[in-house]
């Protein structure tokens, strides 16, 4: 399974939003075919598998990430093709939530596969959190916070100064990052602090290019901005408040910013969503950041921890978190922890 989950991997960014689902054929004990969803519309992991394998599917064992569909979507059944194949045994990580898809289980049963489900179930659910969020709650995007932070939870010195806090693999990783969300978005402090690209540029192409936004109560985004001189090319989205100045609101426009109102963090939630973003990663500030949290609106949080001191002074990754006692405070899932070069990703789901 864990193999399947890696090989899984290679549809970040592409598969839309299908889950990532990994695949291997076992037959005593060998790997005998590998798949996986590579392209939204394309075949599914256990198909490929299965194609992989050939013959030798027959009498072998399926391990299969997410449970095999049942369903006619844009492509036939895995059920079918399961069933067409041989296979003896079906072993799968999480249950399908998808009310379309769901059912391959019962179905694979019933016609004399022995299937066992649940394998590495906490795993796969995490790997496809945000599938499994629009599912469970439809009507707001999935909201993950990215930050980089010092040891003393600064994102930047006390000059307002970021780069960089981490190194160079940690960049990287966050290139590979946005390439699966639909929206990477920032509060206006950071497009004015740090003038970000917001684009991936990264191993990965998306299949579209998440939609960059910008929290910008008084559309002060500066017309200088690679943001603002970039949005012709790359759909740049700014929400400003209700009394953001017409003339500015008017620049932005014509600069080819889409503007819309959205102030309260529901609000901007629901712009998003309005606008068909299901993920949005969010990119910072420490006021953003604060915001989204004790609203209680974050999904998960990317925190990159660089190995070094920024001071009391440093800007804050979390401003206006209110006091919690250690026995009552939330304890996150810590969903991965991994080495970026020399700083360390970790990656915390709420419960
Ligand atoms: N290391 C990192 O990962 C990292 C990442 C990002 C930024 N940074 C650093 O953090 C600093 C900037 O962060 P910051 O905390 O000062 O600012 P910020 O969080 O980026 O942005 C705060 C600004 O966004 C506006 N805003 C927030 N919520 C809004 C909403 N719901 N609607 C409309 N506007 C909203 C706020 O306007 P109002 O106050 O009027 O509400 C405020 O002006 C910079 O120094 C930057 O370099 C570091
Ligand atoms: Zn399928």
């Amino acid at each position: 399974m864990e193999r399947a989950i890696a090989l899984a991997w290679n549809g970040w960014g592409r598969v839309g939003r299908n889950p990532l689902v990994g695949a291997l054929v076992l037959r005593d004990g060998a790997v005998v075919g590998e798949g996986f969803h590579a392209e939204f519309g394309g075949p599914h992991g256990e198909a490929l598998a299965l194609v992989a394998a050939g013959e030798r599917a027959r009498g072998a064992d399926l391990v299969v990430t997410l449970e095999p569909c049942a369903h006619h979507g844009k492509t036939p059944p895995c059920t079918d093709a399961i069933l067409a194949s041989g296979i003896r045994r079906v072993v799968f990580g999480a249950h399908d939530v998808d009310p379309a898809a769901r059912g391959g289980a019962d179905l694979l049963r019933q016609a004399g596969v022995v299937v066992e489900g649940g394998l590495m179930e906490p795993a796969v659910r995490a790997q496809n959190a945000m599938f499994f969020h629009r599912h469970a709650e439809p009507a707001r995007p999935f909201v993950a916070l990215k930050l980089a932070a010092s040891v003393d939870g600064r994102i930047a010195d006390k000059d307002g100064n970021s780069r960089w806090v981490t190194g160079v693999p940690a960049r990287e990783y966050v290139h590979w990052l946005r390439a699966g969300f639909d929206a990477v978005a920032v509060g206006g402090g950071t497009a004015k602090a740090d003038d970000p690209g917001l684009t991936v540029r990264g191993p990965v192409r998306p299949v579209k290019p998440p939609l960059r936004v910008v929290l910008d109560r008084h559309a002060e985004l500066p017309p200088a901005s690679q943001l603002v001189q970039t949005a012709r090319e790359v759909p740049t989205l700014a929400l400003v408040g209700r009394g953001a100045p017409a003339p500015a609101v008017a620049a932005l426009r014509e600069a080819g910013v889409e503007v819309a109102v959205a102030e309260a963090q529901r609000e901007i939630l629901s712009e998003l969503s309005r606008r068909g973003v299901a993920s949005v990663l969010v990119e910072g500030g420490g006021v953003v950041a604060g915001r989204l949290l004790k609203e209680g609106v974050v999904d998960r949080l990317y925190l990159m921890v660089a190995p070094l001191w920024l001071g009391e002074e440093g800007v804050a990754a979390f401003a206006g978190v209110p006091a919690a006692r250690i026995e009552d405070a939330p304890r996150w899932r810590t969903a991965e922890r991994r080495a970026l070069g020399d700083d360390t990703l970790l990656v915390l789901d709420r419960r």
